[in-house]
């Protein structure tokens, strides 16, 4: 039945469409006259000035969502942020310590592998904040500080506007960051802010055009391989996209970072491979278009997403391009992030998939 998923045939599209409202409703409350504010939350600047280095702890879509936070983190502020791996983290001896900020990511608040490394890291006297979207769970109750993403109840086994509810959050921490430091002026932190609140009406614009990224999703419908090719931002969020297709399509997809395809799988790469290549910053674009032409040498089919006021070569084969509305480069992985889940979506749809259970994966995961 389709009740409760708003006239969608699944609760993921529901989700995915819910994200312009859901991404406002966690950015919003936290702006106080056009900078961010933390003060419900009750977190002191000093734990944002003082740390020397950032922990971030997560797995699956979460720990995706960390990988994005690390690259602006270390753009803007300029300290070091490792995003490790929950469920490895006791493995590799973890140096944690009181100059270590630990943001622990969960939309759950209960997948135990975070919980522990949290509980461990808290113990080495680590500051910690959580990012959770279930109040008053677990990793919630168990940080000293909570930032609560407002997607509201996410049923869709494969995550959506959790994601991108946590990406709004760290866009807030990494402002609020900059600000305890004092690191921008006045005129630099009011424009990101400025940047961050356009994210809803962006996103709703990509939204629109669901129809024209249905069309995309039919070049993957029927391959047994996609890969997924891009840089630095591009590549974070290729590993959540590409995961989101495994997750609810069963197609086997690599993400790879562009750079890195010769020194690995580039061999796997034939006619017709459907390859997925998002280029959304600018001093990235020559060294990624040189890269897509690489796997176009070998008859890969592309799937270009690629800033709307960016000019392509003529004569090359850009049969499927996305004209992702522009941002600026640090937030285009917002929109960017929407066409992904939505070819996801499509393809497991458009296979007769149950795309809000897929086989063998659970929501919450309480074991280790
Ligand atoms: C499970 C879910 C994933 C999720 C991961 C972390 O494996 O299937 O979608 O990303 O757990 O969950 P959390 O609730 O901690 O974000």
């Amino acid at each position: 039945s389709r009740s409760g998923k708003g006239g969608y045939p699944f609760y993921m599209e529901k989700e995915i469409m819910e994200q312009p409202q859901v991404i406002a409703e966690t950015i919003l409350p936290r702006i106080k006259d056009g900078k961010p504010d933390f003060s419900e939350e009750g977190i002191p600047d000093q734990i944002l000035k003082d740390c020397k280095r950032i922990c971030v702890i997560a797995c699956g879509t979460a720990m995706h969502a960390g990988l994005v936070g690390k690259s602006l983190i270390q753009a803007m502020i300029g300290i070091h942020v490792d995003v490790v791996m929950a469920s490895e983290f006791m493995y590799n001896d973890p140096v944690v310590n009181k100059d270590t900020l630990v943001i622990a990511i969960s939309q759950s608040g209960e997948t135990i592998d975070t919980l522990e490394a949290l509980k461990f890291a808290r113990k080495c006297g680590s500051p910690s904040i959580s990012v959770v979207n279930v109040k008053g769970a677990s990793i919630a109750r168990a940080s000293e500080y909570v930032i609560y993403t407002n997607a509201g109840p996410e049923i869709a086994v494969a995550s959506t506007k959790a994601y991108t509810t946590q990406l709004a959050v760290l866009y807030l921490i990494t402002a609020r960051m900059a600000m305890a430091r004092g690191l921008w002026e006045e005129e630099r932190l009011l424009s990101f802010m400025n940047e961050l609140q356009r994210v809803p009406q962006v996103m709703a614009k990509v939204l629109d055009t669901k129809e024209e990224i249905h069309r995309l999703a039919g070049v993957i419908l029927n391959a047994q391989d996609v890969f997924m090719i891009g840089r630095g931002l591009d590549y974070s969020i290729l590993l959540e996209g590409s995961l989101k297709l495994k997750e609810v399509s069963y197609i086997h997809s690599e993400a790879y970072a562009s750079g890195e395809l010769k020194h690995g799988t580039i061999a796997l790469i034939t006619e017709d491979t459907p390859v997925v290549a998002v280029v959304t910053q600018d001093k990235l674009k020559s060294k990624e278009i040189s890269n897509i032409r690489e796997v176009q040498s070998r008859g890969a089919r592309v799937v270009l997403l690629i800033k709307e006021n960016e000019t392509l070569d003529e004569g090359e084969q850009w049969s499927c391009v996305y004209r992702l509305p522009k941002m600026d480069d640090p937030f285009m992985v917002m929109p960017a992030s929407i066409v992904l889940q939505l070819i996801a979506y499509f393809v497991s749809l458009d296979k007769g998939l149950d795309v809000d259970k897929p086989r063998n994966l659970a929501k919450v995961v309480t074991v280790e």
